[in-house]
């Protein structure tokens, strides 16, 4: 039977460390409250005046992934490109990243998923090596927001959480009776809560997809966020769907040795860990370093729980999970 092993994984932040004092000089806000009410202490934002898109971090991510598998791009059959801000309206970033690595003809695939992009991409390359489609996938996970956040008090609550950067995991089929690799996922989404959390403008579906009769600074063209309605709905969905992938996988919590949670607000993780009675300590945090990158965040976790020794060795099993935009929530159970 064929099973999807991560071979390897990589991660690459801007230079900028933005620290919340940083931000407390072009904002009201302040170093408590954001530690406080999220648990993030800096994120890295891409130096100003640079330009720098989500392919061009997921191209070093991918460089540092592939060295690690000891694979060459060609050795890829596919991409799989996971992100929200997109380098340019289109084509994809998966396309962008393919012309970096030196590519001509590898499929690409971009997912919008947001904060779940990762879980979607996972469920996807793994599907992809069961049918028999691919055996080599480059899965990556690449975010630029800085460049699109309302950096005046009005968009305080969103733009203190979030933080650029990429991450990419080379994942590979192999032939084995084991029960090793994705062993389950479990994927949702409900649109009707596409407006608690999204950027409304520039939109194809206006006579005019940039209003002419609009500021630049209107606040459409920044991300807004229902941030009280989310957390509330992730500290409800993340247990349900811990259930649903284990019963998938006729497991149970205690046979988790690691969960790695999407880094949205430290307090969401904790809750869901108290309400699931799991240990704190088997619980990965990074957001305090890095805030919330998005479809880069379960990856970038990933990748530095490996490097820390906290999970990677055969048989360790790890939980991903996550919710935001679009609604979209899933959880996928994975052992190494
Ligand atoms: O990954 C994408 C999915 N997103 C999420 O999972 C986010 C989920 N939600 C959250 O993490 C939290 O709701 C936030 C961190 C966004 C906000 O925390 P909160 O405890 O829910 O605060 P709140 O929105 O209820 O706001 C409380 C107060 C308000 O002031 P008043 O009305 O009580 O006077 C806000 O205006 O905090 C104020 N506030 C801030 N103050 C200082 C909001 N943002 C800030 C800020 N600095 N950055």
């Amino acid at each position: 039977m064929k099973q999807s092993m991560i071979k390897s994984t990589g991660m690459a932040v801007p230079d900028r460390l933005v620290t919340n004092d940083d931000l407390a000089q072009f904002m009201d806000t302040s170093d408590e409250w954001i530690r406080q009410r999220t648990g993030i202490e800096q994120r890295y934002w891409i130096p100003e005046d640079t330009k720098m898109g989500a392919a061009d971090l997921g191209y070093e991510a991918s460089l540092m992934a592939l060295e690690k598998a000891g694979w060459t791009p060609e050795d890829l059959d596919f991409i799989i490109f996971a992100t929200l801000s997109p380098d340019i309206m289109f084509p994809g970033s998966g396309c962008l990243l393919q012309a970096k690595l030196g590519l001509n003809s590898t499929p690409t695939l971009d997912i919008r998923q947001q904060c779940t992009g990762f879980l979607y991409g996972l469920a996807t390359a793994d599907s992809y090596i069961k049918s028999g489609l691919a055996k080599r996938i480059l899965l990556v996970g690449g975010e630029v927001h800085s460049t699109g956040l309302d950096k005046s008090t009005r968009g305080r609550d969103v733009t203190v959480l979030f933080g650029d950067g990429a991450a990419a995991v080379c994942i590979e089929g192999i032939d084995t009776d084991d029960s090793v690799g994705v062993l389950a996922s479990a994927l949702h989404s409900d649109g009707n809560f596409a407006p608690a959390l999204m950027t409304e403008l520039p939109a194809s579906r206006l006579p005019q997809r940039i209003p002419f009769d609009l500021p630049l600074d209107d606040a459409r063209y920044f991300p807004v966020m229902d941030g009280p309605a989310i957390f509330k709905k992730a500290v409800r969905m993340l247990p349900q769907v811990t259930k649903e992938v284990l019963e998938k996988a006729g497991l149970g919590v205690d046979n988790i040795d690691l969960i790695i949670p999407h880094q949205a607000n430290m307090r969401i993780n904790q809750a869901y860990g108290e309400f699931l009675k799991f240990p704190a300590d088997k619980i990965f945090h990074n957001i305090q370093k890095y805030g919330n990158t998005t479809a880069a965040s379960i990856p970038l976790a990933l990748h530095e729980a490996m490097e820390q020794g906290r999970c990677g060795k055969d048989g360790d099993t790890v939980l991903f999970i996550g919710l935001g935009a679009g609604l979209t929530w899933g959880s996928v159970l994975y052992r190494f």
